[in-house]
């Protein structure tokens, strides 16, 4: 995946169901800036010159993290996914990256499946925390906020 792709991967991303988009990550400026930061580490599958498919990996020195990974509708279950990612985890060992993550939404059992089929982990033991650096943090112990705590023990069908 190169700078010139990045347009057509954010339109990829806006019809993909089930993928989650972030504004202030997922727009042309940031990705771009994340390409720069995350060489050879993304890639896109594309069929006579329409883009089909991509990945979007990258890694902060310790972890890797793929944060997209879409197929359009009429190309799945070719095997697409499945080749892109290992292009990816191909690129991470070679930048001597040992481990890689990715956040799955909860209910996305497609997704669950797919990341069963190459291997991965589902991990029990973890919840996702995010905080907004732009806002102002509320004192320690207070403005704390959740979701319902859904049961994480939940078995892939
Ligand atoms: C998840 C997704 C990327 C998979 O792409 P894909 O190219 O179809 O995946 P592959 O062809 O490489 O599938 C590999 C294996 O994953 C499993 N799998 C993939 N899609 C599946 C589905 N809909 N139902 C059951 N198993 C599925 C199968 O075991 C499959 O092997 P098989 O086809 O030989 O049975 C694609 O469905 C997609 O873009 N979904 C919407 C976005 C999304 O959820 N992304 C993941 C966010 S974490």
């Amino acid at each position: 995946m190169v700078r010139a792709d990045v347009i057509a991967c954010l339109e990829l991303w806006k019809e993909t169901e089930a993928l989650v988009m972030r504004i202030a990550a997922d727009n042309k400026a940031s990705v771009t800036g994340f390409l720069d930061r995350n060489q050879g580490l993304s890639f896109v599958a594309e069929a006579e010159g329409e883009l089909i498919g991509n990945i979007l990996c990258g890694h902060d020195g310790r972890c890797g993290y793929v944060y997209h990974l879409a197929v359009s509708q009429r190309s799945r279950r070719e095997g697409l996914a499945s080749a892109m990612l290992a292009y990816s985890i191909e690129a991470l060992r070679k930048q001597g990256i040992a481990h890689c993550h990715t956040f799955v939404a909860f209910r996305n059992l497609t997704a669950l499946k797919f990341w069963r089929s190459v291997g991965g982990n589902l991990r029990p033991d973890l919840r996702v925390v995010t905080i907004d650096v732009e806002e102002r943090l509320p004192p320690a112990g207070k403005g704390w906020s959740h979701g319902p705590m859904l049961d994480t023990g939940a078995s892939i069908p």
